[in-house]
């Protein structure tokens, strides 16, 4: 509440507000929440860790707590799991179903494969809340380069609003690597594109302004769920994308010309 003087000062100038001012307004708005993170790879933690930091209480979601906390093969990053969470002493741990049962909002950082079987048994858990899927529908049992499970008339996001219809699927945040999902600022001081797919209008401006406080500043609403089978179908030039500019701290920019 202390903080509306400064909401009530920036916004008085009616310049287009300093980007720094509109996060941390969204920061500011944005209330502070349990959410849950369904997933301990690089995008779970990258979240959890983020979320931790704009002030939110986070739970990662595991299949077993206590083999989790033992594994000791470290991630990209060089950390093992327990040595993360180390760095990362509020996020609590905990199993998929009790991490759903406690968030309010939910993340699918799920591996793809594998998601509609997990999210299908977490029904009663998620019931209507936001569920924001990160997943991307990626088949490697062929190696590298991956293809797509489903694709072209059907998405993963369509699937699993399908198996929780009760549940508001955003989706969101799979078309960048994790560190940009989650620190747009990363690259170009911001400018560039996050796109979202979602059937209900007020999770989608919930979501928007759950990104706003990560710092995305450009925030494209491609429509309704089906909308997802675009942003998974960009995966494969993704990957190639990745091969050629050899680096995945890359991301869109849309840039248009009115006619
Ligand atoms: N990596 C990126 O930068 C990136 C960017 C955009 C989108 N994505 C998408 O985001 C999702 C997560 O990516 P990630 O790299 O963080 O994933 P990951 O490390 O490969 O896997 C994430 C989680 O999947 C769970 N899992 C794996 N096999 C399972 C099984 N048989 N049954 C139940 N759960 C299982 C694991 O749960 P446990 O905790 O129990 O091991 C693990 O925590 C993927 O769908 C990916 O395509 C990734």
């Amino acid at each position: 509440m202390r903080y509306w003087w400064l909401i009530y000062e920036v916004t008085q100038n009616h310049e287009p507000l300093n980007p720094f001012y509109v996060s941390l307004i969204s920061q500011l708005k944005t209330p502070k929440m349990k959410i849950a993170i369904l997933g301990t790879g690089m995008v779970g933690k990258a979240h959890a860790s983020r979320l931790v930091e704009l002030g939110h209480e986070a739970i990662i979601g595991t299949r077993n707590v206590t083999r989790t906390m033992a594994n000791d093969k470290p991630d990209h990053s060089g950390l093992t799991f327990s040595e993360w969470h180390n760095e990362n002493p509020s996020v609590k741990v905990m199993t998929f179903a009790a991490a759903a049962k406690q968030g309010e909002i939910i993340y699918n950082s799920l591996l793809g494969d594998v998601t509609i079987d997990v999210l299908t048994k977490l029904e009663g858990q998620i019931g209507d809340k936001i569920l924001i899927d990160i997943s991307n529908p990626l088949n490697f049992s062929k190696g590298m380069p991956p293809t797509l499970f489903v694709c072209n008339t059907d998405s993963l996001g369509e699937q699993i609003q399908d198996i929780l219809p009760n549940a508001k699927v955003i989706k969101a945040f799979n078309t960048m690597n994790s560190h940009v999902q989650v620190n747009p600022k990363l690259l170009a001081g911001g400018d560039h594109h996050i796109i979202i797919s979602g059937n209900d209008a007020d999770a989608k401006q919930r979501v928007n302004e759950l990104l706003r406080s990560y710092g995305w500043e450009h925030i494209i609403d491609l429509g309704d769920i089906t909308t997802a089978r675009g942003t998974e179908m960009y995966l494969p030039l993704w990957l190639r994308l990745w091969g050629s500019v050899k680096s995945p701290m890359f991301n869109i920019k849309i840039v248009t010309n009115p006619l």
